[in-house]
């Protein structure tokens, strides 16, 4: 392993940028070559490739989004797609590639693999839906960002005595929503993993109000409906009213927090110990508070599973 490559994919998330840095730093620190691929594997086709120095990570660890820059690339999808992509690597002499993102970025990462390009896979989603991972980078932040919101509309909601229904991301992944249900002492949290009731839904915010309870907040995750639904059918069901508020793409911006830089750095830097060693098809992620590495076929085996234990808590806490 000569030159190696780095590229974020999928939906960007605070911390890429760290993990770029480690990856490039961590290359250089082993006497490699390291390049940039800009725009995910879109860019990878259109050998949008850059060798890249110290420098060319230089005060990028703070930052939010990627500097490399994302994309959902559908012609990488396509067995052709994915063959220009070894054509550029091949031209660019690059011998092994990282791609930090989430599953569906594994996914391609997993097809590479399979063409012959030792691929390393860094989790990077705010989802924190992955695999043989406890946390991904970039969850951290966006869970901080979802609890400052909740907090403000806390504010306004006790001193309104009024019900909020707060929308966070997660099309399939309930993560973020319970996480920040929890810490943020949701009264119900909606995830894409869990069936849910209207009626019980109801009966949780009436048998509050009976207690003297003056406002109360929702989470719902967007895989399983929108907030303006649920609006729209706790009023349509029992005449309750509410604010509502989606937080949308906040969620996956802004500076990262400490948490997610320190893995973000330690992740790349794995990465690039992997590829040293000359093998491909393989995620880092962490378990039980290390860093680890496995097959990348694993991330695949199992849909996600939910944190049983934290949706039994949230319950039993905001009775
Ligand atoms: O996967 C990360 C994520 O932010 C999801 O939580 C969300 O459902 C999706 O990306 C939104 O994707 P896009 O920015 O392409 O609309």
């Amino acid at each position: 392993m000569k030159k190696i490559a780095v590229l974020t994919s999928g939906g960007d998330a605070p911390g890429m940028n760290a993990a770029v840095r480690s990856v490039v730093r961590k290359a250089l620190y082993e006497g490699l070559e390291v390049a940039g691929v800009f725009n995910g594997y879109q860019g990878l086709i259109d050998g949008k490739i850059e060798l890249f120095q110290l420098g060319s990570v230089g005060d990028i660890i703070h930052r939010g989004g990627t500097v490399l820059r994302s994309a959902r690339s559908a012609e990488f999808r396509t067995l052709e797609g994915r063959q220009k992509a070894v054509k550029q690597l091949t031209l660019n002499g690059i011998d092994g590639l990282v791609i930090i993102g989430g599953d569906g970025s594994f996914r391609g990462a997993h097809e590479l693999t399979t063409l012959g390009i030792p691929c390393v896979c860094v989790p990077a989603t705010i989802d924190n839906d992955i695999n043989g991972t406890e946390f991904t980078i970039g969850f951290d932040t966006a869970l901080n960002t979802v609890i400052e919101a909740i907090d403000k509309i806390r504010d306004t909601a006790s001193s309104h005595e009024r019900t909020f229904i707060v929308e966070v991301m997660g099309r399939d992944a309930g993560d973020l929503a319970l996480w920040a249900g929890l810490a943020g002492g949701a009264e119900t949290i909606l995830i894409p993993e869990e069936q849910y009731d209207v009626e019980d839904i109801v009966e949780r915010l009436e048998s509050g109000t009976g207690r003297g309870k003056k406002h109360s907040i929702l989470i719902v995750a967007e895989g399983v409906m929108s907030a303006n639904e649920l609006a729209t059918l706790l009023n349509e069901k029992a005449g309750i009213e509410t604010r509502v508020s989606v937080l949308g793409h906040i969620q996956r911006g802004g500076s990262p927090s400490a948490r997610d830089r320190v893995i973000a750095s330690e992740f790349g830097a794995r990465a690039v110990e992997v590829l040293m060693a000359g093998r491909g098809g393989v995620a880092i992620g962490m378990q039980n508070h290390q860093v680890v590495d496995y097959d990348l076929e694993q991330v695949f085996q199992t849909e996600h599973q939910l944190d049983a234990a934290k949706y039994k808590l949230s319950k039993e806490l905001s009775i």
